[in-house]
């Protein structure tokens, strides 16, 4: 679904992302978790092809896009790829219909369409009711849910979440991760998430963790398993600091949700 191959980033002199190859399965939901600066949101723009890395390469659906021009890269965002952000981004004169319409538009749905299927996950996300609302008359876990509504309107392959819950309160953060969980198990929807919230990077299905640009090992593969604490040991003598960690087997966590009889639009029909 997506691999990245020893990709490199710096702005000006600073190399902000030394070297990362990662890759993600579909249906997979990752959290990407590490301190401010670390890297995390310049690595998720450049898996979203919002930027560009120096060096290195980046495959979304098997498509390697940083071989893609400029025109073909906003296509292929706009149809393959879904974005949340920490502050919904919601425009302020639409209703929340209107927004979750726009990247449809964009993507040359007609109206009609893209009307039925905005309309389908504001049902889906409970919101049915909240359709010509605007902006300013949702609060802020509607918000960020029709964030989401907005992001999965072209089907994209993967949704890019950038601390999505990051200004939410207790009550609605746990509604938006339930709802990912939800979307993955009923369309299959693969799922990266940078995320300061511990709850949430508990549940998913595998941690990255990024430091100084770097992945760092998952702190469950112990760093130096063998090494005894005694003061005479030499201080973490062969401690592999590779980018590599094992790969963890994808462990299901998610919370199992009652099959549904009714039959959502499957994920891959055409527009
Ligand atoms: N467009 C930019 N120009 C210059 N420096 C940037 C730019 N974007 C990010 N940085 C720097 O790169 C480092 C990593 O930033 P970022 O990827 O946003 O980290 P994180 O999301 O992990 O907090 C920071 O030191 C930040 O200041
Ligand atoms: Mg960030």
């Amino acid at each position: 679904m997506i691999t990245t191959e020893n990709i490199t980033k710096s702005f000006g002199s600073l190399q902000v992302l030394k070297g990362i190859s990662l890759h993600i399965d579909r249906g997979e939901v990752v959290s990407i978790v590490g301190p401010s600066g670390a890297g995390k949101t310049t690595l998720l723009q450049i898996i979203g092809t919002l930027d560009r890395p120096d060096a290195g390469s980046v495959y979304v659906d098997s498509i390697d896009v940083t071989s893609l021009s400029q025109k073909a890269l906003a296509d292929f965002r706009n149809r393959h790829i879904g974005f949340v952000f920490q502050f919904h981004q919601l425009l302020p004169e639409f209703t929340a219909l209107e927004n979750i319409m726009i990247p449809a538009y964009i993507a040359g749905t007609s109206q009609k369409k893209a009307k039925e299927r905005a309309n389908e996950l504001l049902q889906f996300m409970g919101l049915a009711d909240r359709a010509t609302h605007k902006p300013a008359e949702l609060s802020g876990g509607e918000k960020q849910r029709i964030a989401v509504a907005r992001a999965l309107v072209n089907n994209p392959a993967v949704i890019l979440a950038d601390e999505p819950s990051g200004s939410l309160d207790t009550h609605n953060k746990q509604e938006l991760h339930r709802l990912f969980f939800d979307l993955r198990d009923r369309f299959g929807q693969t799922f990266v998430i940078v995320t300061h919230d511990e709850e949430l990077a508990a549940i998913t299905d595998r941690t990255i963790h990024l430091r100084d640009g770097q992945l760092e090992p998952s702190p469950k593969a112990p760093l130096v398993p063998e090494a005894p604490l005694l003061p005479e040991a030499p201080l973490l003598p062969e401690a592999p600091l590779a980018p590599s960690a094992p790969e963890a087997p994808v462990a299901p966590l998610a919370p199992s949700l009652p099959e549904s009889p009714e039959s959502p639009e499957s994920p891959q029909s055409p527009q």
